[in-house]
C-alpha cells in the first residue's frame, strides 16, 4: 500500500440516485479508466448521499450494485483502481459530523445545488440535503485526495470542501490536503437529447433526452433519431447556435474517434435523418460490450462482492488514518 503513496491521489464518486447515463460514462468513467497508472484512483459509490432525497430501498440498492459491476465493465480494473461503497465506510459519516461543525450556515445556503434541489424536493428539505457538501468534503479529506475529477455542476462544492479544509487547518495545522478540481483535457460534456442546452441528467423529465449506459439497442436508436436538431439542415459544429447538432457531433466524435471536420466533411449535403442514425448506430456500438460485460459481472455476486469488500478494506485503512488524526486534534479521547 505505501508504494502507491507517491503517485497523486484522485477521489471521485457518482451517486446511485438513477440508472448511469451515457453522460456519466463519455463525461466521467470512461476518463476515470485512463488514470489508472498515472494516479492513486478511488471511486466511490455516493449511496449515503443519494438518501438526501427520497429512495425506494430495493432500487437503491440493485443501482448500487449494478453501478459496482458498470465501473467494472468501463474499464476501471479493480486491481489498479480503489473501488468501493461510501456507506461501507463508517469513516465517511463521523469525519461528516466533525466537518459540519466546521461548516457555516451561510456557506451552506450559497450552494445552488441546495437551491435547487429545495425547490425540486420542496416537500423534504432535511438536513441532509443541506449539509451534504460537508459530507462531500469529508469524501474527499479523508483520503488527502491531490485531484477531485468532477462536471462543472460539482465545482462548487469542491469550492467549499477547499474552504472547510483551509478553516480547519488553520485551527489545528496541516492535517488535510487541499484538493484541487481536476477536469479532464479530453472528455464530453454530454448534452440532453431533448433540450440540448442542459446536462444530459437522470433526472430529466423527457425521458427521451437521456441514454443509459445499460440501455437496449433499439431504445438507443429510437431516442437518437428523435434528437432535437435544428431547421438548417446542414451538420456544423456551432453549440451557440447549434446545440442539438454540436451535441450530437460531440457524442459521434467521442464514439467513433472523428475529428468534427471529418464529421462535417462525412455528412455534408446529407440530412439530419442520416447522421442521427450514424450517432445513434456508434453509441450503440461503444456500449454495446460495456452492457454485455456488466450483464455477465451482475451473474456472477460472489465477485463483485470480493471486489466492494476489498476496496471498502483499502479504503477504510487510508480512511481512518485521517480520521484518527482528526479525532486527536479536536480533542476526542482516544478509546
Ligand atoms: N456530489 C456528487 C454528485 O452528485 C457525488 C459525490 C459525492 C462526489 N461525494 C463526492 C464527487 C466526492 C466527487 C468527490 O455528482
Amino acid at each position: 500500500m505505501e508504494n502507491t503513496e507517491q503517485k497523486k491521489r484522485i477521489l471521485s464518486g457518482i451517486q446511485p440516485s438513477g440508472d448511469l447515463t451515457l453522460g456519466s460514462y463519455l463525461g466521467a468513467i470512461k476518463n476515470w479508466a485512463s488514470l489508472a497508472d498515472e494516479y492513486d484512483c478511488y471511486y466511490m459509490l455516493a449511496d449515503m448521499h443519494t438518501i438526501t432525497v427520497r429512495q425506494v430501498p430495493a432500487d437503491l440498492r440493485r443501482r448500487t450494485l449494478t453501478q459496482v459491476a458498470a465501473y467494472i465493465a468501463s474499464g476501471l480494473d479493480p486491481e489498479k483502481n480503489t473501488l468501493f461503497v461510501q456507506s461501507h465506510v463508517p469513516a465517511h459519516a463521523q469525519l461528516g459530523w466533525v466537518l459540519d461543525c466546521y461548516t457555516m450556515f451561510g456557506e451552506l445556503s450559497r450552494m445552488t445545488q441546495f437551491k435547487d434541489k429545495s425547490a425540486k424536493n420542496a416537500d423534504n428539505i432535511n438536513a441532509g440535503l443541506f449539509t451534504y457538501p460537508a459530507l462531500m468534503a469529508a469524501d474527499i479529506l479523508l483520503y488527502q485526495a491531490d485531484l477531485v475529477p468532477v462536471g462543472g455542476d460539482q465545482k462548487q462544492h469542491v469550492e467549499i470542501c477547499r474552504d472547510i479544509a483551509t478553516r480547519f487547518n488553520g485551527v489545528y495545522g496541516d492535517v488535510f490536503k487541499i484538493p484541487e478540481p481536476y477536469i479532464p483535457k479530453v472528455g464530453a460534456r454530454v448534452m440532453s437529447l431533448s433540450s440540448p442546452e442542459n446536462k444530459m441528467s437522470k433526472s430529466d423529465k423527457d425521458p427521451n433526452g437521456c441514454v443509459y449506459m445499460l440501455e437496449k439497442p433499439e431504445d438507443i436508436m429510437r431516442k437518437f433519431k428523435k434528437a432535437m436538431t435544428d431547421s438548417e439542415a446542414c451538420v456544423r459544429f456551432d453549440p451557440e447556435n447549434k446545440p442539438g447538432v454540436s451535441n450530437l457531433m460531440q457524442i459521434y466524435s467521442v464514439a467513433t474517434g472523428s475529428s468534427f471536420e471529418a464529421i462535417e466533411a462525412e455528412f455534408a449535403g446529407r440530412g439530419y435523418g442520416d447522421f442521427k442514425k450514424a450517432v445513434g448506430e456508434s453509441v450503440v456500438e461503444l456500449l454495446r460490450p460495456i452492457r454485455e460485460e456488466t450483464e455477465r459481472l451482475l451473474a456472477d455476486k460472489a465477485y463483485l462482492e470480493s471486489v466492494y469488500r476489498a476496496g471498502a478494506e483499502k479504503a477504510s485503512y487510508v480512511a481512518n488514518r485521517t480520521l484518527s488524526k482528526v479525532y486527536k486534534k479536536v480533542g476526542f479521547l482516544a478509546r
